[in-house]
């Protein structure tokens, strides 16, 4: 490990320049002394050539260091090898009083979570929709006597911003608790244009307070809402005419999202949707083949940078998915939570070389989980993935999932200095212990969030 004095200027440069980025990635760069992470029994790098997402075989790929050290400064990691060579790297021993050291000894350091897809935009949790389902009622019949998506618009239409922005920041609290440092953070239960932007100007507003980075989603075309019953066409106009041009305007999101399934939006609607978000220099994404399958063909000619749950994915679809640079991102917290018995066919996706990557789809009516080990100990146990591609799908594919892979997602210098310090001593320990938070410390972009219970730093 050899740190160069030059490295840190730059890097502290480069920090400095990113404060005047433009707003589509929300997070706050505060100030913390250099961290230097020592005694690491197993450092997750998932360092590689290249920058995109792993597929195939290099999915399960981490690039472990034994004993590794990392040093963080200025919100980017500087320099990444062994405490062996850390402790007698000379710009090190030199500056050891300015740096703060955190002993990781018996701990996993894993790149941040990137949680890719999440609805925390909500007010209430849906307890009906919950009773019902325990009764044997599906999602679908549910949101058809008025269930469903629909019946969380009423608290977001009734709900100030504030109380919006409240509760998305308890659930990225939340998040950054369990280890995730960047969040997708999607509107979608607003339904107007003012609820819709009032949605986003409070992910926004909570982004702001939060450590860690959002990547904020208008998801206007996620359901139609009851004024427009029997009438979805003029809805998706509202939403290309106005909700898309509106949120690329005031610069409150980085992507476009529809719900496109059985029940929901249409191909030629989400076409629409789609065409509408190029024109507004927006990239897109969709829920596809959650329901029901969801042609992909058409979709896909606007590369769109992830399509999410796809439970009923044909093998056409699958062969159009590994030759695109799509990330195909599974939501298996869904599938568990709705007890659907049935889960994304990953090891054939996998297999065919798409990009996967896994995410815990928080919201009120599918997944109200915020914890990725969760996510990944199902990704396990219900889809065979193997406990290193987990970690893999959750961290530099869900990056990619985001187009963030030059910043986020591996532990390499000169990428944000995002990380989660785990209170195991083997990776495979993460997805091992179901439904357990063993995170004991996150940095995020370069701050560090000690949980109460970590006793060494
Ligand atoms: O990803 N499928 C569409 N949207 C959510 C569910 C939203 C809800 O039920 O509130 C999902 O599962
Ligand atoms: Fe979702």
């Amino acid at each position: 490990m050899e740190v160069a004095r030059d490295c840190i200027i730059h890097v502290a440069l480069s920090s400095h320049q990113l404060k005047g980025r433009g707003p589509e990635y929300l997070n706050t760069s505060r100030r913390s002394p250099p961290l230097l992470l020592v005694n690491i029994e197993q450092l997750l790098t998932l360092r590689s050539g290249h920058p995109g997402p792993r597929r195939g075989p290099e999915l399960g790929n981490l690039e472990i260091i034994q004993d590794g050290a990392v040093l963080c400064n200025a919100g980017k990691i500087v320099a990444v090898g062994k405490t062996k060579d850390a402790v007698r790297d000379g710009w090190i021993r030199k500056n050891k009083k300015r740096l703060r050291e955190i002993d990781c000894r018996d701990k996993v350091v894993v790149p941040g979570f990137v949680d890719s897809h999440t609805h925390p935009a909500f007010v209430a949790p849906r307890l009906v929709d919950f009773e019902k389902r325990t009764a044997g009622a599906t999602y679908e019949q549910i949101a058809a006597a008025g269930g469903g998506i629909r019946s969380s618009v009423d608290g977001v239409r009734k709900a100030g911003k504030h109380l919006l922005e409240q509760k998305v920041l308890s659930a990225l609290n939340s998040m950054l608790s369990e280890g995730t440092t960047t969040v997708e953070a999607k509107s979608g239960y607003g339904l107007s244009l003012e609820s819709e932007l009032k949605s986003l100007n409070a992910i926004r507003d909570a982004a702001s307070k939060w450590p860690g980075t959002v990547a904020p989603t208008l998801l206007g075309a996620h359901a139609v809402p009851l004024e427009f019953e029997g009438n979805p066409k003029d809805y998706v106009e509202l939403v290309c005419e106005q909700m898309i041009p509106q949120a690329a305007r005031r610069k409150l999101a980085s992507f476009v999202d529809i719900f496109c399934d059985r029940g929901a939006f249409s191909e030629e609607d989400s076409l629409r949707v789609f065409e509408a978000a190029r024109s507004n220099g927006l990239p897109v994404r969709a829920h596809v083949s959650q329901l029901a399958r969801t042609p992909l063909q058409h979709l896909l000619s606007f590369g769109p940078v992830s399509l999410d749950h796809l439970d009923h994915v044909d093998d056409t679809d699958i062969s159009l998915l590994a030759r695109s640079s799509t990330v195909a991102t599974l939501v298996p917290g869904s599938n568990h939570f709705l007890g659907l018995g049935k889960y994304p066919p990953a090891r054939k996706l996998i297999g065919a070389g798409v990009a996967v990557a896994l995410a815990t789809d928080y919201n009120p009516g599918s997944s109200p989980t915020t914890s990725m080990p969760f996510v990944l100990s199902l990704a396990c146990t219900q889809m065979k993935m193997s406990p290193a591609e987990v970690i893999a799908a959750a961290t530099i594919n869900g990056a990619g999932a985001l187009q963030l892979q030059s910043r986020k997602g591996s532990i390499e210098a000169g990428k944000d200095a995002d990380l989660a310090i785990v209170k195991v001593k083997d990776y495979r320990e993460i997805a091992y212990w179901m439904a357990a938070n063993l995170c004991e410390a996150v940095i995020a972009n370069g701050e560090f969030f000690p949980s109460p219970s970590f006793e060494r730093f």
